[in-house]
């Protein structure tokens, strides 16, 4: 142990390694030595009680994927400034000297990308001045890592320092799996989990089952690693990796670089998965000494030479579905828009375009961001601009780089990229999310709801994800594609076949397919001083969390009351919503990031993007006296009157982030069931954790039987509830319009530890009383 503690980043806790060595070989003797895929090995070796999570309800170990409830002990916690609000006020509200595992603070989603770096920094410190105050106090308070604005987004920062082969890792965000770049379990979880883990209390998750993708063959041309999870989410759908965990197998890994898994792993998000894990490979080792971590490196070898960890499955190791690819016959794909599921090959989109009627002008070009800033990817991009430059063409579409951190911004300074793409007219944006989270305030004029096409190396393209611009539709691509289309203008530009004419001479000019450098030739370097991170050595009592009473951004949190003594009465559905409804769709993000630490002041966006299924309006709906409101208005009208709510909506509820405020919004507005054909896993735990129940159709057919302003009733369960999660629950429907009533069947995963989270009001109030007993 002692070689090991000066080789670990100072907040992994030094003796992590023994400790889950010492968990595999328990785990190994318990299933009988059976193989296991690399993401059991790190899971199961968080386990907090192997036993009890791996032997009950698994038919003794046979079954225990899809089955067994983990209850795990993750090793650091990571938060986004925006996410980092309210998991900050629910820890608050524990009472807790310090939190029970390391954990860090992001100062990355509230800067808004405008006109270029520095200004943009600058006037998004000043704006976000009181929450960056409330997040640094707190963080001093705690004894927690900050890094400030500027200083870079999350999973950039993660993956760069505190991400190391298995660990496991829980992070305010749904992107958080871009640490399986480099084999670390880490999932995207809401506040309320955050807190759990942050007090000490294991964290529970459904035991995933295993997706392997087995990559064969070796990206070639202009096919990159952004490509395999562009033609992999069409392939299985934004549901497809539901209650999945998706590995990477096969000799095709061994030719990526970390950065690159970690970008497949980063949009592992969009088809659902729990997280997305690579095996750990000569790359990612190579970017363990890249990044400055050879002391890692060299205990990580140490650990190795144990033998209980290799940081890849074992011979034989059981999947429960393989996906192939071979990447030497993969070629660029697009994806979008509006969803990241709708892909289309490159040799296939210009017709695509024409038959869909898609804009064939490009309005901007967006790379970088969390998704694909990385050494690689940059490299690549400034071998195209060279090329271009040299032919004396010029990017006819705004062209915006995100840097992914400060260490990567400096590194690109150092070495010269920077200054080549913003010689060729690229802006270079803050080390922040900017676009990428709607924090866009665009500078070409598009006017809101005009039709327009952007090309983004980002990972989401949700309706208004990047401008708030409904009618902006943004087709996801691998760098290199953003930066073709950018300089054709066109959306129907294939840079593999088609050539541009050059200013001037008008020759033909077609670009060579992109080469970069996998990494720098000398390690990254740090950056400006003032953007490094703030790492107190232990929590300090002495500091005041700065929280104004009068703020309109922070408000301390009132606990939840607890469930009634019987079953719920009484309810009335508030609005009946059809097609997608994601989180961005039940608590917006934009320009609403700045309410995130104020829970009433944002509840007045709540579903208003939300299309009402009866009249198809969007944020409509409707009082029992027939009265029109928008959505969020109603609710609380309703809060208002004591009149107790539930949603009524189709499949994949809640999908895209992890967005806790998605849950945290209608249970402060009186929700208290969400009925729907199905739910994104987050945000389904995030209901519960809030106290929301929520509850599927059996018969889906039921979904038009219901209506807006009907009377339900809950059957069962409250009896569900105090048998800890056993037991069916239906739901008797009086109709608004006195036709009857009738019977809804429902489904619900609600576990023990859940029930008593929705018993108690809330998994914060269990979780306060637990603390401070
Ligand atoms: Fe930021 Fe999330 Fe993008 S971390 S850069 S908004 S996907």
């Amino acid at each position: 142990d002692a070689a090991l503690r000066p080789s670990l980043p100072k907040s992994i806790k030094p003796d992590t390694y023994r400790k889950l060595h010492g968990k595999l070989l328990e785990v190994r003797r318990t299933l009988g030595n059976q193989p296991l895929t690399l993401a059991e090995k790190i899971l199961y070796s968080h386990l907090d009680d192997v036993e009890q999570s791996l032997l009950t309800n698994t038919d003794n170990g046979r079954s225990i994927r899809g089955s067994a409830n983990l209850k795990l002990n993750p090793d650091r916690v990571n938060m986004q400034d925006a996410s980092a609000q309210m998991a900050l006020l629910q820890f608050m509200s524990c009472n807790l000297d310090q939190p029970a595992i390391p954990a860090s603070i992001h100062c990355d989603h509230l800067i808004v990308g405008e006109k270029g770096a520095e200004s943009d920094l600058s006037e998004g410190i000043s704006t976000n001045k009181e929450v960056f105050d409330f997040l640094e106090s707190a963080a001093r308070r705690y004894g927690m890592d900050f890094w400030p604005p500027g200083a870079g987004i999350i999973h950039q920062t993660v993956l760069e320092v505190y991400a190391l082969p298995g660990l496991m890792m829980l992070g305010t965000d749904s992107h958080s799996p871009n640490a399986g770049g480099l084999s670390t379990i880490t999932i995207g979880v809401g506040g309320a989990d955050a807190v759990e883990a942050l007090v000490g209390a294991p964290w529970e998750l459904k035991a995933p089952r295993i997706l392997g993708v087995k990559l064969t063959g070796q990206l070639n041309g202009w096919a990159a690693p952004k490509d395999i999870i562009l033609a992999l989410a069409g392939k299985l759908t934004v549901r497809g990796g539901t209650g999945y965990i998706v590995e990477y197998f096969g000799e095709g890994v061994e030719s990526l670089s970390a950065t690159g898994m970690a970008t497949i792993c980063n949009m592992g998000a969009e088809v659902g998965a729990t997280t997305s894990i690579f095996p750990y490979t000569k790359a990612s080792e190579r970017y363990l000494l890249q990044t400055r971590r050879a002391e890692q490196h060299k205990a990580l070898a140490s650990f190795r030479s144990w033998g209980s960890f290799d940081f890849r499955p074992d011979e034989g190791a059981q999947y429960d579905d393989v996906i192939e690819i071979n990447l030497s016959d993969l070629e660029p794909h697009i994806n979008g828009p509006f969803t990241p599921d709708l892909s289309t090959p490159l040799s296939a989109f210009a017709t695509t375009v024409a038959q869909e009627e898609w804009p064939t002008t490009l309005s901007a070009g967006l790379i970088g961001s969390c998704t694909n800033s990385s050494y690689e990817d940059m490299t690549k991009v400034e071998s195209m601009v060279t090329q271009a430059e040299k032919a004396g063409l010029r990017p006819k579409a705004p062209f915006y780089i995100t840097p992914g951190s400060e260490q990567i911004r400096a590194t690109l300074e150092r070495d010269g990229t920077l200054q080549t793409l913003e010689g060729a007219g690229g802006i270079v944006l803050s080390n922040a999310c900017g676009p990428c989270i709607g924090q866009w305030k665009r500078q070409d004029d598009v006017k809101k709801g005009t039709p327009n096409a952007i090309f983004t190396s980002y990972n989401r393209n949700f309706r208004g994800r990047n401008d708030g611009n409904p009618g902006t539709m943004n087709f996801l691509a691998s760098p290199e594609i953003v930066t073709a289309m950018a300089y054709a203008g066109s959306t129907t530009f294939n840079p593999v076949t088609d050539e541009l004419t050059t200013p001037g001479g008008g020759k033909s000019f077609r670009f060579a397919p992109p080469q970069g450098l996998e990494g720098p030739r000398t390690p990254f370097v740090s950056g400006v001083e003032s953007l490094q991170a703030l790492s107190p050595d232990g929590p300090n009592p002495g500091v005041e969390v700065a929280i104004s009473p009068t703020s309109e951004r922070l408000a301390l949190l009132e606990p939840f009351e607890a469930f009634p003594e019987g079953d719920l009465e009484g309810l009335k559905v508030l609005v009946k919503v059809t097609g997608k409804c994601t989180t961005d769709t039940i608590s917006a993000a934009g320009p609403w990031l700045k309410y995130k630490g104020h829970l009433a002041n944002i509840s007045a966006n709540t579903l208003h993007t939300a299309v009402n299924a009866e009249t198809g309006e969007v944020n409509a709906a409707y009082d029992v006296d027939g009265s029109r409101h928008t959505i969020p208005d109603l609710a609380f009208k309703w809060k208002a009157r004591g009149q107790p709510w539930l949603v009524v909506a189709e499949h994949n509820y809640g999908e895209g982030s992890a967005r806790e405020h998605a849950a945290l919004q209608p249970r402060f507005l009186g929700a208290r069931v969400v009925l729907c054909k199905s739910f994104a896993r987050i945000h389904e735990t995030n209901l519960k954790k809030q106290g929301v129940v929520p509850l599927t159709f059996v018969n889906e057919a039921d979904y038009d039987r219901i209506a807006a302003g009907d009377d339900v009733s809950t059957v069962g369960l409250y009896d569900m509830l105090r048998a800890g999660g056993r037991g069916d629950v239906s739901l008797r429907v009086r109709k608004a319009d006195g036709s009857g009533e009738f019977l809804v069947p429902t489904k619900h995963a609600v576990s023990e530890d859940q029930a008593g989270f929705i018993l108690a009001g809330s998994a914060l109030s269990m979780l306060a009383k637990r603390a401070q007993t």
